[in-house]
């Protein structure tokens, strides 16, 4: 039998209640918002993630779909949605028209990582990109928008923010990590070693034991921040408060992609095991030139929707629309006229074989129809249809004009 490969789920029956659920969750927020709908391409050229995301990121060092196409191009599958949106808006010319440019997408992104509970090879991901906007009012209002979404669905969370600096300050910075982390000697693992060459920050959430304990003493970016991403920072932190949005400052929060300036931030959640962040994003100030675009402020985020499936409380579940079975043979023609003229206006189910009513009822509550409508050749002889409203457990036999 042929399987679905490892880390590839397939979505159906209550899982995609839930998903369902989410998405509509969601977008309703994200409209409200003010965002707009954006569908890219799930295969994009390798060199964007490349020079997005960043070469020395894991995403694009060792988790990429990566493969030449017939037409000797190499291509890979999205692992996120931030860079596609970012070539779209170039390519469309937003960013040379300016103003404000407000983004939300959603669909399956491909990471090659070792598959565990909550880290999947395809999952799914809501995001949303905003451009234009350099005030830092933005990044609160994003986490608010997270946080009003997560509210919706009945999560409870924890965020985690950091500030990563800018071109003015973060070089600095970089320089006495390095110096710092030099000093600590032969103790470093080999991702360490690595990653002073390649991208010295993510030292920070390296999760080896014996480099978190050599790290504990090292300089903390949140004190090397200039003036204006301090400024900021505190800001942002403000703008929180006023608005009831509690928050811990997360010194080694970086982020596993390269592109980030200024605000970084992660919502995790304690009930989901070790793969805890349930969302993540920040301002990616410096991405659309770097991807040769004109500069353009720019901030985001994606939640991961597998592990939110998990959290979600579900509302109760509500009666609706209408089930029409056939008591008789002879009655299912008539059954499917009616059914097709009310799906015109409601959800309307149908059975095409002759049942009794016990099995029609059962049937009715299975789809959890409001109305279970019968018809056998009684009715058809009396020009009627048996109705029963399964919320309110009351039935009534009316005519079939007014029906
Ligand atoms: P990310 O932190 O890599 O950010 O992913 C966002 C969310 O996707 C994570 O918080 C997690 O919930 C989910 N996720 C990531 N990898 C997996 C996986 N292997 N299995 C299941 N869920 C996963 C980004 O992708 C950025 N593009 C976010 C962003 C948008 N930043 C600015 N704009």
């Amino acid at each position: 039998m042929i399987k679905s490969l490892r880390g590839m789920n397939d979505i159906l029956s209550e899982d995609y209640e839930r998903f369902t659920h989410f998405i509509d969750t969601a977008t309703e927020i994200a409209k409200k918002y003010g965002y707009h709908f954006i569908e890219t391409p799930l295969l994009e050229e390798t060199a964007l993630f490349k020079r997005s995301v960043g070469e020395s990121s894991d995403i694009v060092g060792k988790e990429m779909y990566q493969f030449i196409d017939k037409g000797d191009n190499d291509v890979c599958l999205r692992p996120e949605g931030t860079a596609g949106v970012v070539r779209a808006f170039i390519q469309k010319k937003l960013d040379k028209a300016g103003g404000v440019h407000r983004f939300f997408y959603h669909g399956p992104m491909f990471r090659y990582e070792r598959p565990q509970k909550g880290r999947l090879r395809e999952f799914h991901q809501f995001g949303v990109e905003s451009f234009g906007v350099e005030s830092v009012y933005e990044d609160a209002t994003m986490i608010m928008m997270v946080s009003d979404i997560l509210k919706k669905l009945g999560i409870g969370y924890r965020l985690q923010l950091n500030s990563l600096g800018d071109n003015n300050c973060m070089p600095d910075y970089r320089n006495k990590l390095v110096k710092f982390v030099q000093e600590c000697g032969e103790g470093i693992c080999e991702d360490c070693v690595r990653r002073l060459d390649t991208n010295p920050i993510r030292v920070l959430d390296c999760k080896n034991g014996s480099c978190q304990t050599l790290y504990e003493g090292a300089p903390k970016l949140i004190n090397s921040l200039c003036q204006n991403c301090d400024d900021d920072f505190e800001s942002l932190k403000k703008i929180l408060d006023n608005n009831g949005v509690a928050y811990e400052i997360d010194t080694n929060l970086v982020r596993g992609l390269d592109y980030y300036s200024k605000t970084a931030f992660e919502f995790v959640s304690d009930n989901i095991g070790s793969q805890s962040a349930i969302a993540g994003g920040g301002r990616y100030d410096r991405l659309v030139e770097f991807l040769d675009g004109k500069p353009t402020p720019a901030v985001g985020f994606a939640m991961g929707i597998e592990r939110l499936m998990e959290l979600i409380v579900m509302p109760d579940i509500t009666r609706d629309g209408y089930y029409i079975g056939a008591m008789d043979d002879e009655a299912i023609d008539l059954v499917i006229k009616l059914t097709q003229d009310k799906r015109k206006t409601d959800k309307t189910t149908v059975d095409y074989k002759a049942k009794n009513l016990q099995k029609h009822l059962k049937a009715a509550d299975k789809v959890n129809a409001k109305f279970c409508c019968v018809i056998g050749s009684n009715e058809i002889k009396n020009g009627t249809i048996w109705v029963k409203n399964l919320e309110e457990k009351t039935e009534e036999v009316i005519d079939m004009k007014e029906f």
